[in-house]
């Protein structure tokens, strides 16, 4: 008996299968691609994310075995993304993702409304679901009168799953549309972006069911009982979950296409102005803040695809020891920025290369404004009174060494590395599950990760750094004033 913990990524699809004790049994993923079929667009066809769970699921059914004694799944998505379906159900155009830029006019028009940070305690940022629907309103009117529903990439696989329109609060945080303290759609809010609430799904706590498995997909997938499907999270929300990040003051940073600084937090005080996310944790009456940035592994990966040299073959270029800051200047900003700069035009760029740099350079120049950028998110949440002195480290990225001392010393934080396992949105959604299945206590399934290793800020290093992340945030202002 066991349950299943899918993992809707930018990049690809993954499940993560726990034993009834919470113990990592089977992974499996799937890779897609998102189409920027313009500058600043982002897409996804809702098609893509439903083969990928097909593949994956049979996959698991054919290869697990007692894959038929499931009880539970629970589903974590990439946030913010818009995927409008119709009175049928079938999806109208491919979905807006959460890096889309498209609706920075529209995210203005909407954040010019006090309402908007008063009840969703955010910025209405380019990339949240609101702005998305102005943006259709305006170059899509066609589409737009066909729109019966709005659903959250993870709320479209719990429609897929169940075949009820039902979302978790915790991701519907990110629409703009939630009333954040009372944690219910706000009628006002609706109102403010012309939709109604019949448009919306229903609402319930990550970890409470959601519905049961469709008895197609029961018989197709060849489960024996009834499966709960779990209200599921937004990617952060269900990550902290994972690695246990539920109690004030729990955090982590998350080296992933986007990158993020989080910590939990008991009670709901949001900080609009700092340009920190304040959302709904995936658990009753808890929240969390974050600072995101939008390029993270992402920058990595645009230098890996015109390099043509993977990823990992960069980074291991790299020496083991931490190195000094280089003389390049790194800007992060392939996608826009969201905190602190909530500026979804600026872009990406390098500055200061001289003729003897190399790529090793580049790379180093890479990872170093990554961590630069996580530094603004941590300053941010300082401004929120956060004083986080160990934060966890999960994502793809978190698997450099070089990066995790590197953000050790310009965060100024202990980095604790996870042992190994997987520690993801994967494993917090799989948790979701259980706890949605069995009713049993939070705390004793949202454990925090066993620590494999600790690593301290290089101390002889630091003064160096703090000195190159001033520059960098001094740096800004002008670069800014260059790229207009
Ligand atoms: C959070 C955000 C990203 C996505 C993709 O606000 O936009 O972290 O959830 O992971």
């Amino acid at each position: 008996m066991s349950f299943l913990g899918i993992d809707l990524g930018t990049s690809g699809l993954r499940a993560l299968l726990t034993d009834d004790a919470g113990k990592t049994v089977h992974c499996a993923e799937v890779a897609y691609e998102t189409a920027a079929t313009k500058p600043g667009w982002s897409e996804q066809d809702p098609q893509l994310w439903i083969d990928a769970l097909e593949t994956v699921m049979l996959k698991l059914r054919d290869t697990v075995p007692h894959f038929d004694q499931l009880r539970g799944i629970g589903v974590a998505g990439h946030m913010h993304g818009a995927t409008f379906l119709d009175r049928d159900g079938k999806v109208l155009r491919p979905c807006i993702l959460w890096n889309d830029t498209r609706a920075a006019d529209h995210a203005h028009h909407l954040d010019q409304k006090p309402e908007f940070r008063e009840i969703s305690g955010n910025i209405v940022f380019p990339g949240f679901t609101a702005p998305k629907l102005s943006w259709m309103a305006e170059h899509e009117p066609e589409i737009c009168t066909k729109i019966a529903k709005v659903l959250l990439p993870a709320g479209f696989i719990n429609f897929y799953l169940t075949g009820s329109y039902i979302a978790d609060v915790s991701d519907s945080a990110g629409t703009s549309w939630l009333n954040i303290h009372s944690r219910d759609w706000s009628n006002d809010l609706l109102a403010a972006s012309g939709v109604r609430r019949d448009q919306m799904p229903d609402l319930v706590e990550g970890c409470r069911p959601a519905g049961f498995l469709r008895h197609t997909l029961q018989e197709k997938w060849g489960f024996q009982n009834e499966i709960v499907i779990a209200g599921g999270a937004g990617d952060n929300a269900a990550a902290a979950c994972g690695i246990g990040a539920i109690k004030e003051g729990q955090g982590f940073v998350s080296l992933g296409t986007s990158g993020v600084v989080i910590i939990a937090r008991d009670e709901c005080h949001p900080a609009p102005k700092t340009a920190v996310h304040t959302f709904c944790h995936a658990l009753p009456n808890r929240w969390y803040q974050m600072g995101v940035m939008l390029s993270a592994t992402d920058s990595l990966n645009w230098l890996s695809t015109i390099t043509e040299h993977p990823p990992k073959t960069l980074t291991q270029m790299l020496p083991q020891e931490l190195q000094p800051p280089g003389p390049i200047t790194f800007m992060p900003y392939l996608s826009g920025e969201r905190t602190p700069h909530n500026d979804a035009n600026v872009r990406g760029g390098f500055f200061n290369i001289s003729r003897h740099n190399n790529l090793v350079d580049l790379t180093k120049a890479v990872l170093e404004g990554v961590a630069f950028g996580l530094r603004d998110s941590l300053e941010a949440l300082r401004k929120t009174g956060a004083r986080p002195e160990r934060l966890y480290a999960i994502g793809g990225g978190a698997r450099s060494e070089y990066w995790l001392r590197l953000i050790a010393t310009v965060l100024g934080v202990s980095i604790l590395v996870p042992k190994d396992g997987d520690f993801g949105s994967a494993l917090g959604s799989a948790r979701l599950a259980r706890i949605a299945t069995t009713g049993e206590d939070i705390s004793m399934v949202m454990t925090t990760a066993t620590v494999a290793e600790i690593i301290e800020p290089d101390v002889h290093l630091a003064d160096a750094f703090d000195e190159a992340y001033r520059n960098f945030v001094k740096s800004y202002g002008g670069y800014r004033g260059l790229t207009k």
